[in-house]
């Protein structure tokens, strides 16, 4: 049977999830490709650790070069994240004509098209299936599945980080800085978490998905991003009394002539497929012409489900390889001169309904000054919840709009803020209603 080289760079959680994949599916793998995927190296710095898999004799190696070096490496496996030594790996590894794979959202997000021109300019196939939701094939589906679709709308859970953190406070009052250890604990947040909690995360992977969805290029700096670590407990439970849970939600979407991009927590209603996505599970809503909605669901984070994605791109490479070919599906999703730029719908014209926090002194007039203020900018309160403290001091004031522009809200709420009458900032979150049925 042909043999087929694979080498790993990086031996952490992800890399050691590929190793056992590939090790203990060996004979599944092999009968699916017709050709036996070997593991030839696995570089690390860091040799010593016992990661509770066994390697061949001369397999785990410290010089990551002789991976990209190697005559007989066929396939690359990049799995040491970051931004520089990785992409200088990934350059060095396609310049010398091998495939890769990578789980690098961050690399790809930032400096895709450099790589990417590189694996055309090589001809070379660049899979990157566990750059986006981990082992949910959201790539795979929009380059291959959906490729008779234009399509409208993308939108999902994306970071299972902060999915695992607010499903913890959700359901157990967990304190945030608990549930975060917990996450890394369990291997799902980044190196640096405050990529996830600050969401991030979330845009690298927007980023990537937006581009192929469109066939357009994004900047990482268009997209508008908002992460989680201001939502208290106390918002995640006005917002249950009010009918919805509260997610980090990454939106790209076409509306008019351009496509919005954003990332920021979002009160979705309970009966939205979106409320009961919990965990580190990660859910993306596709909307196509021809499919309508499609959900997807499934793990987002973790050992083996990201290996899983790993993996299946290093099947499909093998099969190109066995077939002679590579690029058979652009690497892109269209054709490079089909790619357009389509401009980015800034975050001031984006429209939404909004839950409000306003912390204020309890006397009267305040609320009639607040709701003056968000009546003049055109911003209609469609409920009022104030409920009766016992405590002396400032009280909470819970509002939640109708449909408005963010530049209106942002005006209304910075003039709220300069009052006497509050206490700190008001609580922003937005409301979506329209993310998936
Ligand atoms: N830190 C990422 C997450 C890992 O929490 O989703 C998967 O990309």
């Amino acid at each position: 049977m042909r043999r087929i080289n694979a080498g790993i760079i990086g031996f952490g959680t992800v890399g050691t999830g590929v190793v056992k994949l590939l090790t203990e599916s060996r004979e599944l793998i092999s009968s699916r490709i017709g050709a036996d995927l070997c593991l030839k190296y696995v570089a690390d710095l860091d040799i010593k650790k016992d990661r509770g898999v066994t390697l061949d004799q001369g397999v785990l190696i410290t010089d990551a070069e002789k991976v990209v070096s190697d005559p007989e490496i066929d396939i690359v496996v990049e799995l040491i994240g970051g931004e520089t030594i990785a992409k200088k790996l990934m350059l060095k590894a396609i310049e010398n004509g091998k495939h890769v794979v990578t789980a690098n959202k961050a690399l790809l997000a930032s400096s895709g098209s450099e790589i990417f021109a590189a694996a055309r300019k090589y001809n070379v196939d660049l899979g990157f299936e566990a750059s986006v939701a981990g082992c949910i094939p959201i790539i795979k589906s929009i380059k291959e599945s959906l490729a008779a679709n234009r399509i409208h709308s993308v939108s999902g859970i994306l970071n299972g980080t902060c999915n695992y953190i607010l499903s913890k406070i959700t359901s157990e009052g967990t304190s945030f800085a608990v549930a975060l250890k917990n996450a890394q604990e369990n291997g799902y947040a980044e190196a640096d978490p405050t990529l996830d909690i600050e969401g991030f995360d979330a845009a690298h992977k927007l980023a990537i998905i937006t581009a192929l969805a469109y066939g357009m290029t994004i900047n990482l700096d268009d997209i508008y991003v908002e992460g989680i670590s201001g939502i208290a407990l106390e918002d995640i439970r006005y917002a249950e009394q009010l009918g919805y849970r509260v997610k980090l939600l990454a939106i790209s979407k076409h509306v008019g002539e351009g496509i919005e991009a954003r990332v920021h927590p979002t009160m979705i209603p309970f009966d939205n497929l979106f409320a009961s996505v919990n965990d580190s599970v990660n859910a993306i809503n596709v909307k196509g012409d021809a499919v309508g909605d499609m959900f997807f669901v499934g793990r987002g984070a973790g050992m083996m489900p990201t290996a899983s994605a790993v993996v299946s791109d290093m099947i499909d490479i093998s099969r190109n390889i066995l077939s002679c070919t590579s690029q058979r599906v652009p690497l892109l999703s269209y054709r490079d001169e089909n790619i357009k730029t389509i401009p980015v719908v800034p975050m001031d014209e984006i429209w939404s309904r909004y839950y409000f926090r306003f912390t204020v002194v309890d006397r009267p007039g305040v609320l009639s000054t607040i709701s003056g203020i968000l009546g003049n900018s055109g911003i209609s309160i469609k409920s009022v919840q104030q409920t009766e403290e016992k405590k002396e001091g400032p009280v909470p004031i819970v509002m939640v709009s109708g449909p408005a522009r963010e530049a209106d809200v942002k005006k209304a709420i910075a003039n709220i803020n300069t009052l006497s009458i509050t206490d700190g900032n008001a609580i922003v979150i937005r409301i979506g209603e329209d993310v998936s049925h």
